[in-house]
């Protein structure tokens, strides 16, 4: 892996840019851009619950009989590692991906991120990840708990059902109808209520309402947030941007 603008140094000063909000209020994607566009990783903390909880379902256990130290034991399983400028989850040492977003695992991974112990092995991995680099960080608690120091840090809401909409058309890949889109609205905002106790806006975030922002906007405001916070005299600058893509 190359770690380029000497990212890679552990002593290098490095840039936290904390992006947290509820479920499917478009965090992962915007931190994507958002990095892609800073030139910084993007580590996307909720996928290693789900790789966690992925590796748990495999073992064919019934989701009622799970044990905090079944999780545990299957946390050493589950490595954190770069890939390009991000970082993916493996277990067994094979990266996964379409897997961590399949229904059982959304379904389940609340179970698993309530669990104290799986947040402080989370958070510890993510901190990993993170030092030396310059870093867009998202998830329900990366300004809160992980990077109380953050240089930005932003928290996205957005109306349940436009959420909701939104979910469906990304995994559906048409337009919806009121009556998916409502159910999808209930299913959300169960989740809400099971992630509340560990989602929570810093006091010195900045709220972003993406209701009616396309993503493109919600990039465009938090690079210029970013930009705003790292080019202030002292603040390392940030580094190599690559071609702008939308
Ligand atoms: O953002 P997501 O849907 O991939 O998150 C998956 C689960 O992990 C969800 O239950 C919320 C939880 N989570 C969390 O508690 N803290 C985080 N920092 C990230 C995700």
């Amino acid at each position: 892996m190359s770690d380029n603008a000497g990212q890679g140094a552990d002593s290098a000063p490095n840039i936290v840019i904390a992006i947290d909000g509820p479920a499917a209020s478009g965090k992962s994607s915007t931190a994507h851009w958002v990095a892609r566009r800073l030139g910084y990783f993007h580590l996307d903390s909720g996928a290693l619950y789900r790789a966690l909880t992925a590796a748990q379902l495999r073992r064919q256990i019934p989701p009622d009989d799970w044990t905090i130290a079944q999780l545990l034991a299957l946390a050493p399983t589950v490595t954190y590692l770069p890939t390009g400028k991000t970082f993916m989850p493996h277990i067994d040492g094979v990266p996964v991906e379409q897997e961590l977003r399949g229904s059982e695992v959304t379904q389940h991974v609340s179970r698993a991120a309530r669990l104290q112990r799986v947040r402080q092995w989370v958070n510890e991995q993510v901190r990993l990840a993170a030092r030396g680099r310059n870093v867009v960080v998202d998830g329900r608690d990366m300004g809160t708990v992980v990077f109380p120091d953050a240089a930005l840090k932003v928290f996205l809401i957005a109306d349940p059902w436009e959420r909701a909409r939104r979910r469906l058309v990304q995994q559906l890949g048409y337009h919806p109808t009121d009556t998916e889109i409502a159910e999808e609205t209930d299913r959300l905002v169960q989740r809400d209520s099971r992630d509340a106790t560990q989602s929570a806006q810093a006091s010195d975030a900045v709220l972003i309402d993406t209701t009616y922002l396309t993503q493109e906007e919600q990039v465009e405001r938090i690079v210029a947030l970013a930009r705003a916070v790292t080019h202030r005299p002292g603040a390392t600058s940030a580094v190599d941007e690559p071609p702008r893509r939308t």
